[in-house]
């Protein structure tokens, strides 16, 4: 394995840098203070190719590859973990699902606008009653025979209230369980289809989460993602890819906390010297330092293999399960090392802090990640 970045990748994790300083932390606290969605930067992240990084030219995208997006990633969730998993939810649950999976139809319909950042996408599987335990789903779509008639409540979608283009996983024939769901591309404009409130979240409160309504919305039979009945396999493939996105989220969540930390404990002096010069702060740093670096590991190796076009599952699931234990442990130090300063918002880390909880929630909880894991080691 090569642990160096290319050129390329360089250039990329130097242009995300620059985005971050220059676009998204100027306005980061008080888009975090009033839930404000960056209208703004999401458009120019559009420009730059951040919205659909990976997906083929041909389709609207950038080309590039999962590294270059896992670095990319890393420098926007340093600066704005909000901002990132807009971009996230874009590139790995929206975009890559559609690349994979969709018709040629499809993608020229919906990919384009969405790889190119001209609108953004959503995903919907969690429900009210069915978060972890997703093969219960109760949306359901009924075959009326041109069209699917699509009926029932989608909870804590990402992008919810801005998306254009929404995927919607819902089951078709109860008595299949999860072989008989499917997955749907749903246009926000259609009848029956209403967004509800936005949610008034704990961290990421720069991106918007709603609730999404579905009261006999009409579905064309050719808006239907692969045979019919792949819609649960068809939201696993995609989740899989989906945890490098919120693993690298965490990971720039951790590494911001900690540059931010480090930088102060060179500054700061108490009993006569800076703090970096007391065991009991340096070591902190010692070990944030390693876990960062630990957790940057396993993205790569989880991307790599995207790369090479292996099987993920359980790289992407060991890569989510540690890197957001980090972003957590890592933030939360990095309040302590600021002391009275961390606590207020001038400073960011308390931001971060509560930025990084929800990465050992969504795309799949820690206990979640567990059980990929343990059921792929318990097949070899
Ligand atoms: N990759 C590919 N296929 C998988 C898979 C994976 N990681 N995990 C399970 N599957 C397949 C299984 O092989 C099985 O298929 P077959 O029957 O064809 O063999 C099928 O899915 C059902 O699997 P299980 O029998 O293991 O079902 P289960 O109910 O015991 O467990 C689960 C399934 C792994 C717990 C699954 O429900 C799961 O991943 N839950 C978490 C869902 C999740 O991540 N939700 C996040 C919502 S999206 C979000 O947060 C979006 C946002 O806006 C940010």
């Amino acid at each position: 394995m090569n642990f160096n970045l290319s050129e390329e990748q360089l250039m990329i994790q130097q242009a995300a840098r620059d985005f971050a300083q220059t676009e998204l932390l100027p306005g980061v606290i008080e888009r975090d203070r009033e839930q404000k969605f960056p209208h703004e930067q999401v458009k120019k992240m559009g420009e730059l190719g951040f919205l659909g990084m990976f997906v083929d030219p041909k389709y609207g995208g950038a080309g590039m590859d999962y590294i270059s997006y896992v670095v990319a990633m890393e420098e926007i969730s340093k600066v704005d973990a909000s901002a990132a998993v807009v971009m996230s939810v874009n590139n790995s649950l929206v975009c890559a699902g559609l690349e994979a999976y969709a018709s040629e139809e499809q993608k020229m319909k919906y990919l384009v606008p969405l790889a190119t950042g001209e609108v953004i996408g959503a995903f919907g599987l969690s429900e009210p009653e069915a978060g972890s335990d997703a093969t219960s789903q109760k949306t359901t779509a009924i075959d009326m025979g041109d069209h699917y008639l699509l009926n029932g409540t989608k909870n804590w979608i990402t992008n919810g209230g801005n998306a254009s283009t929404y995927i919607v996983i819902a089951q078709t024939y109860p008595e299949r369980k999860h072989k008989g769901i499917n997955a749907f591309i749903v246009e926000r404009s259609w009848e029956g289809f209403d967004i509800g409130p936005k949610e008034d979240k704990m961290g990421i409160r720069g991106s918007d989460t709603h609730s999404l309504l579905f009261n006999d919305v009409k579905v064309p039979k050719e808006n239907r993602i692969g045979e019919d009945g792949f819609g649960f396999s068809f939201a696993m493939n995609v989740l899989n890819g989906g945890r490098i996105g919120i693993a690298s989220q965490a990971l720039g969540i951790a590494s911001g906390a900690y540059e931010l930390a480090l930088q102060y404990a060179k500054t700061r002096k108490a009993f006569g010297t800076e703090i970096i010069n007391h065991q009991a702060i340096a070591f902190k740093l010692a070990d944030m330092h390693t876990q960062i670096m630990a957790a940057r590991m396993l993205c790569y190796k989880a991307a790599a293999e995207k790369n090479e076009g292996k099987d993920i599952s359980e790289s992407g699931a060991m890569a989510k399960l540690y890197a957001s234990q980090v972003a957590m442990d890592t933030t939360i130090e990095a309040v302590q090392i600021h002391g009275g300063y961390g606590y207020v918002k001038e400073y960011h880390v308390e931001r971060m802090m509560r930025d990084a909880k929800i990465t050992q929630i969504y795309e799949g909880t820690s206990e979640i990640q567990k059980i990929v894991i343990s059921r792929s080691i318990s097949k070899k």
